[in-house]
């Protein structure tokens, strides 16, 4: 195979640099490696032979191949030996300063028509390149660590970037097996923005005591398949870099509420309970295995008292079919009696506004949440109101439970867990398109190559019906008062006319 670029240089050669020159020595080019710290290019250097090494070792490489890129990467010693570059990625430390000076260095040093790339991840493509003499020669590649794995990356635009220089990064990712998806500037690019809405809306909601870390992460793993809850994961990835990111693209999005920030983790970053690395984080850690908290046991009621279900309950029949089936006793009259369990199902609501507006009995009303199909889900939750008794709370749990079903009981809260968090995510996802950061096709192969979601946002929110997510994100807005919850325009107009998310304008 012909490399697209003869010579890729890769400065800066700590954990992503080296992943890069992996895959550029894999596509064929030979890779320069270059960076100021004495002795570090020569690490990654012999890192890159132990990583094929051990590849050849399980069998998983052909030992000339290893030969081969091994033969392509050289470590230099000056920057000047950079000249014969066809393409130089800096993958150096996040500072806008330090890359703007590499590039105005490089560009003097490299042929007119070369390539330069920045793998940054948080800071604006435009601006490293708005003081160079070629900005259209400067794109930002964006990869994901760890590098061989994580098998897409972004292809930026900065505002003066050449389309061309565009199209040769993302041919060239091609050639060493990766997805490419191309974003325009904007803060986060794809991957780091569409995954604001997971763990800021899992805070919020913890935030407002309507269940601890644990029942949040266990709600959004059984019922919506999501690998690690928003809590495990940002105890794997760590405060000291998630919470920061939270803040610079709220920030750098002049303070968009939907992608505000949490005290929750300001204050255990203060605090360094950062997650996994230091031993304790929402979860405590014992030999680096999270210690998790017992499950809630099903309460023991010998009675049950009949049922009697909201006539605006959301999949109102499945719920009276699954009711059946677990043995209930179910009223039918358009009044519930005087003893009745009484079941409300909202889409976004909270169970109190409910209860209020269908004037029943707050008392002996419970909240359950059938936005998915219950056959789908590997847990079922609901949830009280202030007002709710006790022994009603038990009675609703116990028959849940009886096919022996997982339960979750949270209190009230619009739109549960499952339906604000999902809600969140598309509506996020949708604005993204909106706004022209990408099309829907590629953000939907970002977010699941990049996050590792079970699906893209926007097929989770044609799964759920975009009529129901926006009126989920109506009625959270209602409860809450927040303009976090406002539809973008996306969603609106694709819900309001019944269309797929993924529909585009010609
Ligand atoms: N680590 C990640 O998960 C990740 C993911 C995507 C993007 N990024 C971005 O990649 C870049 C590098 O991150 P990393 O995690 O590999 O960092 P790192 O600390 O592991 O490596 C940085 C390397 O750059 C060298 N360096 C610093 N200034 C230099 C300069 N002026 N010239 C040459 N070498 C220089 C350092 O000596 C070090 O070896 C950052 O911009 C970061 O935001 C990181």
């Amino acid at each position: 195979m012909q490399a697209l670029f003869h010579t890729t240089g890769l400065v800066g050669t700590g954990a992503m640099g080296r992943g890069i020159a992996q895959m550029a020595a894999q596509a064929g080019s030979t890779v320069l490696l270059y960076d100021t710290q004495a002795g570090a290019a020569e690490a990654a250097l012999s890192a890159l032979q132990t990583t094929w090494q051990t590849l050849v070792g399980k069998g998983k490489l052909d030992p000339s191949k290893a030969d081969a890129y091994l033969g392509r990467v050289h470590a230099v010693d000056s920057i000047a030996a950079l000249a014969p570059c066809d393409l130089v990625i800096e993958a150096v430390v996040e500072r806008l300063d330090v890359k703007r000076q590499l590039f105005a260095e490089l560009e003097r040093i490299v042929r007119p028509e070369a390539v330069l790339a920045t793998n940054t991840s948080s800071l604006s493509v435009t601006a490293i390149a708005a003081s160079l003499q070629r900005p259209q020669q400067l794109a930002g590649y964006h990869f994901f660590n760890p590098v061989p794995l994580m098998r897409v990356v972004e292809v930026i635009a900065g505002l003066k970037t050449s389309a061309h220089v565009c199209q040769q990064l993302t041919a060239y990712t091609k050639q060493f097996g990766h997805t490419p998806v191309a974003a325009q500037d904007t803060p986060g690019f794809i991957v780091n923005h569409a995954g604001r809405g997971y763990g800021t809306e899992a805070l919020r909601l913890v935030g407002e005591r309507v269940c601890d870390f644990a029942t949040t992460d266990r709600i959004l793993k059984d019922q919506m398949g999501f690998r690690l809850g928003p809590f495990e994961l940002m105890d794997l990835t760590a405060l000291d870099v998630s919470h920061p990111v939270m803040e610079s693209i709220y920030h750098q999005y002049f303070e968009e509420p939907r992608y505000r920030p949490s005290v929750i983790t300001a204050q255990r970053l203060a605090g360094g309970m950062l997650g996994k690395k230091t031993g304790a984080g929402f979860y405590a850690y014992e030999k680096g295995v999270a210690l998790l908290p017992p499950e809630p046991a099903v309460p023991e009621v010998t009675t049950l008292p009949p049922v009697w279900v909201s006539p605006k309950a959301a999949r109102r029949a499945e719920l009276l079919q699954l009711l059946k089936d677990l043995g209930a006793s179910i009223e039918t009259a358009p009044a519930p009696s005087a003893t009745a369990l009484i079941l409300v199902a909202p889409l976004g609501l909270d169970v109190t506004t409910l209860a209020a507006v269908e004037r029943l009995d707050p008392t002996r009303t419970v909240g359950i949440d059938m936005m998915l199909d219950d056959k789908a889900t590997r847990r079922r939750v609901l949830a009280t109101n202030p007002a709710t008794r006790s022994d009603m709370r038990d009675a609703a749990h116990a028959l849940f439970a009886r096919d022996g079903k997982a339960v979750s009981v949270i209190r009230d809260s619009g739109g549960f867990v499952t339906q604000r968090v999902v809600a969140t995510i598309v509506n996020i996802a949708a604005d993204m398109c909106q706004q022209g950061v990408c099309s829907p096709a590629d953000l939907e192969v970002a977010v699941t190559l990049g996050l590792g979601y079970p699906m893209g946002p926007l097929a989770m929110g044609d799964r759920i019906g975009s009529a129901n997510v926006l009126e989920i994100l109506f009625n959270m807005q209602t409860v809450y008062g927040d303009p976090r919850y406002r539809p973008s325009p996306w969603l609106r107009r694709r819900g309001a006319l019944g269309l797929s998310l993924m529909q585009e304008e010609d």
